[in-house]
């Protein structure tokens, strides 16, 4: 109830899915959350399920792909509780009807994709540590993906905005670890985000967890429980590093399948 006591966190992306349960494991932990995403009434809406669980929250709009949106965002959360401690640099995305593959890609979704991925989160990053110095140190968490680590036959933009998502990462923890900045990512596998759900169908879903090693999809508060750790000073020893969460899906060898049939029978 209180790994998070006295830390104030900024998650963006906050009203739905991963983001969303950041905040309310965040706030049910003690830490003050300010709620940022670009839908308003989301955004509210986590705030006061984080309030309604006993936490505190400032829901607030932000569109990430604006410089100045994020600026202000940190300006306000330092306004509203004093100082700040964490940044989850949490929205990212592309359009899979756009981000093809190398030769049918949108070059105007690649645009995208590196604001809305890599763009935000230096954005952010640049806004936060200056107050995380005053602070004497924080922790930056920001959102990879298994798709940044392997090569896949569409959605080569948002791959390789995750791949820099993660250099990214590696490069603030070594220019501002002297000052007690942590800088870490998590890179999630497939979850059971609203977002999954309303787009793909149940065969497909069900289809997912056979590349997993566990025999589930992950849940946003999966990643919401790791983000907790991180933000908390149980990882005080840990910078630069990628956690992947994705239930032993980049972890098994592509020729499982293959290799049980080799397995005897009894
Ligand atoms: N769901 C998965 O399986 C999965 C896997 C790997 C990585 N991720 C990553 O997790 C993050 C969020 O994914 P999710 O599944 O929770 O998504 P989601 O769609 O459930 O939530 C994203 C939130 O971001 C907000 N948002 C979108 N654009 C914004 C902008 N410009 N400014 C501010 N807010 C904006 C949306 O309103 C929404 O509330 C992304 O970075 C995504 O790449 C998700």
């Amino acid at each position: 109830m209180n790994r998070l006591t006295d830390k104030v966190a900024i998650i963006t992306g906050a009203g739905s899915g991963i983001g969303r349960s950041a905040a309310e494991l965040m706030g049910a932990q003690g830490a003050r959350v300010v709620v940022a995403d670009h839908d308003t009434a989301s955004a509210e809406d986590t705030a006061r399920a984080v309030e309604e669980a006993g936490g505190q929250a400032l829901p607030y709009t932000v569109d990430v792909m604006d410089d100045t949106s994020v600026g202000d965002m940190v300006e306000a959360a330092v306004r509203a509780f004093g100082r700040l401690d964490v940044l989850c640099n949490h929205v990212g995305g592309t359009n899979p009807r756009k981000d093809l593959d190398l030769l049918r890609l949108d070059m105007d979704e690649f645009g995208r994709a590196v604001d809305l991925n890599v763009r935000s989160t230096l954005t952010g990053s640049r806004h936060a540590v200056p107050h995380m110095i005053q602070a004497g140190g924080g922790s930056i968490i920001n959102t990879a993906s298994v798709a940044g680590l392997v090569g896949d036959v569409l959605q080569i933009s948002y791959g390789a905005a995750k791949a820099a998502v993660v250099n990214i990462t590696q490069s603030i923890a070594v220019q501002y670890g002297p000052q007690g900045i942590r800088c870490n990512a998590v890179a999630p596998g497939t979850i059971m985000t609203p977002a999954l759900l309303n787009n793909l169908p149940a065969e497909v879903i069900e289809a997912l967890k056979g590349y997993n090693s566990l025999p589930y999809l992950g849940a946003p508060k999966d990643i919401g429980h790791t983000m907790v750790f991180l933000a908390s000073d149980e990882s005080r020893y840990l910078t630069g590093q990628l956690l992947v969460v994705d239930g032993g899906m980049t972890s098994r060898s592509p020729a499982v399948p293959g290799r049980r049939a080799m397995l005897p029978t009894e």
